[in-house]
C-alpha cells in the first residue's frame, strides 16, 4: 500500500519545519499540569485578557450594538449604552454592507481603510491612502500575506532579528524560503548594529541567496527595546543602499514605558528622509488590535499599511486577500474604535482615559517590578522593558546544569524553564523558541500577570532560581553573557 496523502511522511516538509515555541513544549506540559490541578500563571503568550485584564468599555459597547441592532430600535437602550457609543455604533453599522454578518470587502470597509489613513496622517503628519491599507485577521495574517507576495523560494531570504518573535522564521519556513538572522546586541540594550546588518546580507549573498526584506519589531518581541529615530533612519537607509523592502511591526506601539524614545513609526521616520529615499524604500507597517490597551487578541482585528508599493503588486495582494472573501467585520469595528479614539467633551471621554492610562501606567509599573526582580536574583541579568509586554532575562547556567539538560535529552533553556514551571506554575518560553546567540540561555516571560500577584511571582522565581543555582553549581563558571 503506498502511503496516504495524509500520512505524517506524505504532507508538505515545510509544515514539519515550521516551529512556534510559544505554543511549544513548555505550554502543552502546562496545559497538562494545569488539567491535573496545579495552579499555572501562564506568561507564555501576550494575551492580556487571560490574565486578567478588563476590556475597555466604550469600544465593547460599540460592537455590542453593531452586533445586536435590535438594541438601537428599543426605546431603553440610552438607559443602558451612553450617547456616544449609540451614535458610534450606528456610524460603523452605515459603513457596513449588511451589518456584521456580512462579509465586507477582501481588503475591509472602506470607511474604516479611510479613518486609518486619518489617524496614520495624525500620527505622522504625512498623508496615507485608504487604498493602500488592507485589513486583516490579526497583523499575523497581515505578514503571512505579505512574505507569501515576497517569497518564492529558497533562495529569497528575509533579514529577521534574533531574538525574533515566531510568526517570522514559522512563516518564512512554511512558505519555504530563507531566514537570514541579525543578531540584536544584548549588552547594547538590544540594540541594532548597521554593521551586523551589512555582514549578515554580506554571507547570505555569498551563499547566493537574494536577500528581499527585513523585518524589524518595534517595540520588540521578545526584547522589549524602542528602537530610536536614528536608529530607523539608519535602517531605512541601508533598506535603501541594498535594495530591501521593509516590514514594520509595530504592533506595540502603544506599550511604552520610558519617555526617552517615544514610539516613532518607520513610516514617518521614511518620509521626513525626503527623497530619493522616501519614495524608493518600499515599506509595510504592521498594526493590531491586540496589543497596547485595547489587548483584544481574541477579537483578530489588524492591518497593514503599503508604501511605494508598485499598484501591480497592489493588485495581487488584494487578489490573494479575496481568497478569504473578508477579514472578520467586528475585528474591523474595533480597530476603528482605537485610530478613531474619543475626544475630549466626548461623553464618555473621562472613562475611556482612565482605563486606557490605567492599564498603561499598570504595565509600566510591572515593567520596572519584573527587571528589578530579575536582576536581584543569582546568575540573571535583563535589560529594561522599554516597550511592548514582555520581560526577556539572560540566564547565566553553570556547566553542569548544561550537562543535565543534555542528559534528558533537552536544550538547557528548556530544562531550566521546564524545572521552573514544575517547581512555580510559572508558565514561560524558552530563549531558544526565539534565537539567541550559541552558548547564551534566555527566557521570555509576559509582565501582564495582576499587578498585585507581581511580587509573590518574583519571590517564587527568585526561590526556585536560587535553588536552581545551588543544586548546580561546580565552580566551573557560567554560560557566557
Ligand atoms: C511582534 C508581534 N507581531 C505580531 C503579533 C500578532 O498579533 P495579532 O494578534 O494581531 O495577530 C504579535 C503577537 O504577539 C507580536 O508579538
Amino acid at each position: 500500500m503506498p502511503p496516504k496523502p495524509l500520512d505524517y511522511g506524505s504532507i508538505n516538509e515545510n509544515v514539519k519545519k515550521s516551529q512556534y515555541a510559544v505554543r511549544g513544549e513548555l505550554y502543552l506540559r502546562a496545559s497538562e499540569l494545569q488539567k491535573e490541578g496545579k495552579k499555572i500563571i501562564f506568561t507564555n503568550v501576550g494575551n492580556p485578557h487571560a490574565l486578567g485584564q478588563r476590556p475597555l468599555t466604550f469600544p465593547r459597547q460599540v460592537v455590542a450594538l453593531c452586533q445586536a441592532p435590535f438594541l438601537l430600535d428599543d426605546p431603553n437602550v440610552g438607559l443602558l449604552f451612553p450617547a456616544d457609543a449609540i451614535a458610534r455604533a450606528k456610524h460603523y453599522l452605515s459603513l457596513t454592507s449588511g451589518g456584521l454578518g456580512a462579509y465586507s470587502d477582501s481588503r475591509g470597509l472602506p470607511g474604516i481603510r479611510k479613518e486609518i489613513a486619518e489617524f496614520i496622517l495624525k500620527r505622522d503628519g504625512y498623508p496615507s491612502d485608504p487604498e493602500l491599507i488592507y485589513l486583516t485577521d490579526g497583523a499575523s495574517k497581515g505578514v503571512m500575506q505579505i512574505l507569501n507576495t515576497i517569497i518564492r523560494g529558497q533562495d529569497d531570504g528575509i533579514l529577521v532579528p534574533v531574538p525574533q518573535y515566531p510568526l517570522y522564521s514559522a512563516t518564512i519556513a512554511l512558505l519555504g524560503g530563507t531566514l537570514v538572522p541579525y543578531y540584536l546586541e544584548e549588552t547594547a540594550n538590544w540594540g541594532l548594529d548597521v554593521n551586523e546588518l551589512r555582514k549578515s546580507v554580506e554571507q547570505a549573498r555569498f551563499r547566493g541567496i537574494t536577500v528581499k526584506a527585513m523585518v524589524i519589531i518595534n517595540p520588540g518581541n521578545p526584547t522589549g527595546q524602542c528602537v530610536s529615530e536614528a536608529n530607523l533612519r539608519e535602517i531605512l537607509q541601508f533598506c535603501y543602499q541594498e535594495n530591501l523592502a521593509l516590514l514594520g511591526d509595530e504592533v506595540y506601539q502603544q506599550n511604552i514605558y520610558q519617555d526617552e524614545r517615544p514610539f516613532i513609526s518607520s513610516k514617518k521616520v521614511l518620509m521626513d528622509l525626503g527623497p530619493p529615499i522616501s519614495k524608493e524604500v518600499q515599506l509595510i507597517s504592521f498594526h493590531s488590535v491586540s496589543k497596547g490597551y485595547y489587548g483584544e487578541c481574541g477579537q483578530r482585528g489588524g492591518y497593514f499599511e503599503m508604501t511605494n508599493i508598485p499598484p501591480e503588486t497592489v493588485d495581487e495582494i488584494y487578489k490573494v486577500a479575496s481568497i478569504s472573501l473578508s477579514p472578520n467585520v467586528p475585528a474591523q469595528i474595533f480597530m476603528g474604535v482605537m485610530i478613531n479614539p474619543l475626544k475630549p467633551g466626548d461623553i464618555s471621554y473621562d472613562q475611556f482615559v482612565r482605563e486606557s492610562n490605567g492599564i498603561l501606567e499598570s504595565l509600566r509599573r510591572r515593567a520596572r517590578i519584573m527587571t528589578d526582580g530579575f536582576n536581584s536574583c543569582r546568575n540573571v541579568v535583563c535589560n529594561f522593558t522599554e516597550g511592548a509586554m514582555y520581560s526577556f532575562p539572560q540566564i547565566r547556567l553553570p556547566p553542569r546544569a548544561i550537562d543535565a539538560a543534555k542528559q534528558a535529552g533537552k536544550v538547557a533553556d528548556v530544562f531550566y524553564c521546564l524545572k521552573l514551571l514544575e517547581a512555580t506554575g510559572i508558565s514561560t518560553v524558552p530563549g531558544s523558541g526565539f534565537g539567541q546567540k550559541e552558548g547564551v540561555f534566555h527566557l521570555r516571560t509576559t509582565i501582564l500577570p495582576a499587578e498585585e500577584d507581581m511580587p509573590a511571582i518574583m519571590d517564587s522565581f527568585k526561590k526556585f532560581n536560587d535553588e536552581f543555582m545551588e543544586q548546580y553549581e561546580d565552580n566551573r563558571g557560567y554560560s557566557r553573557l
